[in-house]
């Protein structure tokens, strides 16, 4: 299977131009339905999450073409309002396309999403927004069956949590509501803002992204727009990870000032030197950290819980011991057990981590479960002595265009192995685990199923 081969303990020296971000250009591909004509999105990373999407919308008879970081979505000849589950299975940001299909056609058949396993994922809150705006929503055997007799109607919506894709739904549901919807306790991420921004370009009246109180106008008629999206925080938040740990000298670019704060915080807090202007953030590192935190993730602006793991990684070798909180996913620290291969004391306790500082990280075999945390390995192999070889390379690749090429043009002793002879004996490797599906709770069954012959 294919690998990346790292040698660790060389200095990161270099610019880095941060790609689109993941959970930008995702929602804004289900977004394109909404409108009926030719939506030209730029600064669209090479991912296989992009790719996902890009299927989906072919699937349900829209025309997509891409070049380069440019893909033109024209959702006129939309036919369908179903989601095969091989396709939904693909990425948790799927379900992003149940509110749009929905919003268009009356009807959607989905089945729970799939994406990194990070605990149960549920998506209750999604269905629940649905409900409120008039969505009738049953659900068999992990299949979403949706309709709307009337039409959706803007609501009063509470989240429980401020969740990122329900808001993201919700968002996009209301837009093809009757009336106003307001979404309350909405995540206030920077993705959802840029979510804003490209719905407002095709003529949608919504306001308040970035904080917890959303305003759409819904049943406006949309029509097409071009929009660029925002770079990948998170991304830069790897980079920067992995200067810190190896040493030198990074500058991240792209992303708006103050996106990085509680990273840069952390990473100032440890040792590291940071300068920042309007859209750059340089790190500069002796490698030798010391003890930093707490870290406790919580949503936007506190501490990303998608950066947890690298800036874990950076803080393996770190003078004395860093606790780490992870409050939004029950079960995020699966590159424990890899990174302890490499030397690093980690101690988890549930939601708690404890990473105490080791003199030395040694190159091993190595297997990333998902998509961030086999980010974090890769970090840490390259602030390790000798070589690392990483398997389960695809959950890498679902968020991190470029990632070997990025890192060897700062100086990283990094290659990627194509598949070996399946034959092969490789001591590290353990099945690989799938993607399985994300259980959400059981729906209450509806009686009548008068569905389309299509869904
Ligand atoms: C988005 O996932 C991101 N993915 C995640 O990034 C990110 O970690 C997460 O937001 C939090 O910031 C995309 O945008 C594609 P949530 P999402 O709904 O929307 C619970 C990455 O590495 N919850 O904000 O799935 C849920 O279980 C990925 O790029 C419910 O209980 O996250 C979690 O504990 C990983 N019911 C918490 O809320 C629901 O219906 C936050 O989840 C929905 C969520």
């Amino acid at each position: 299977m294919r690998a990346y081969l790292i040698t660790g303990g060389r200095r990161l020296e270099g610019l880095v131009p941060i790609h689109g971000a993941k959970n930008s250009v995702l929602p804004i591909l289900a977004a394109t339905i909404l409108t009926g004509g030719e939506s030209v999105i730029h600064n669209c990373p090479d991912l296989s999450d992009v790719d996902a999407s890009i299927a989906i919308l072919r699937h349900l008879g829209c025309r997509v073409s891409r070049a380069g970081e440019t893909v033109t979505v024209d959702s006129a000849g939309l036919d369908r309002c179903d989601i095969p589950e091989k396709l939904m299975r693909e990425m948790r940001s799927s379900v992003i396309f149940l509110g749009p299909i929905l919003a268009r056609t009356g009807q959607a058949r989905v089945s729970m999403p799939g994406g990194c396993e990070l605990g149960p994922r549920p998506v209750d809150l999604h269905l629940a927004a649905l409900r409120r705006l008039g969505a009738e929503i049953s659900e068999t055997g992990g299949s979403l069956r949706c309709r709307t007799r009337r039409g959706l109607r803007g609501a009063e919506i509470h989240l429980a949590l401020p969740s990122v894709g329900a808001t993201e739904n919700a968002m996009l549901a209301a837009c093809g509501s009757r009336g106003t919807t307001v979404i309350h306790n909405a995540a206030c991420e920077p993705e959802i803002l840029d979510l804003q921004c490209f719905l407002t370009a095709c003529g949608a009246r919504v306001r308040g992204a970035g904080s917890p109180v959303i305003e759409v106008e819904g049943g406006i008629p949309l029509h097409a727009a071009e929009h660029r999206v925002i770079a990948d925080r998170i991304c830069a938040a790897t980079y920067l990870s992995a200067a810190a740990l190896a040493g030198g000298e990074v500058t991240v670019e792209g992303v708006a000032r103050g996106q990085l704060a509680p990273v840069t915080e952390l990473f100032t807090a440890a040792g590291c030197r940071i300068r920042q202007e309007a859209r750059r953030v340089t790190l500069t590192s002796g490698g030798a950290l010391r003890r930093a935190g707490p870290v406790r993730t919580a949503p936007y602006p506190g501490f990303p819980t998608d950066a947890q793991p690298p800036v874990m990684a950076a803080l393996t070798r770190a003078a004395g011991s860093t606790v780490f909180v992870e409050t939004i996913f029950e079960n995020r620290y699966r590159h424990a057990q890899e990174l302890a291969r490499l030397g690093a004391d980690i101690r988890v306790e549930g939601r708690v981590a404890v990473v105490t500082g080791v003199p030395a990280l040694h190159g091993a075999g190595l297997e990333a479960a998902d998509l961030r945390g086999g980010a974090a390995l890769v970090v840490a192999a390259l602030g390790a002595e000798g070589e690392s070889v990483i398997t389960g390379i695809h959950h890498i690749r679902r968020g991190y265009d470029g990632l070997p090429e990025q890192l060897a043009a700062l100086g990283a002793q990094i290659a990627e192995r194509p598949p070996a002879a399946e034959t092969e004996e490789k001591p590290w490797q353990r099945s690989e685990s799938t993607n399985g599906a994300t259980q959400g709770k059981k729906e209450s069954f509806s009686t009548s199923t008068s569905w389309s012959p299509s869904c």
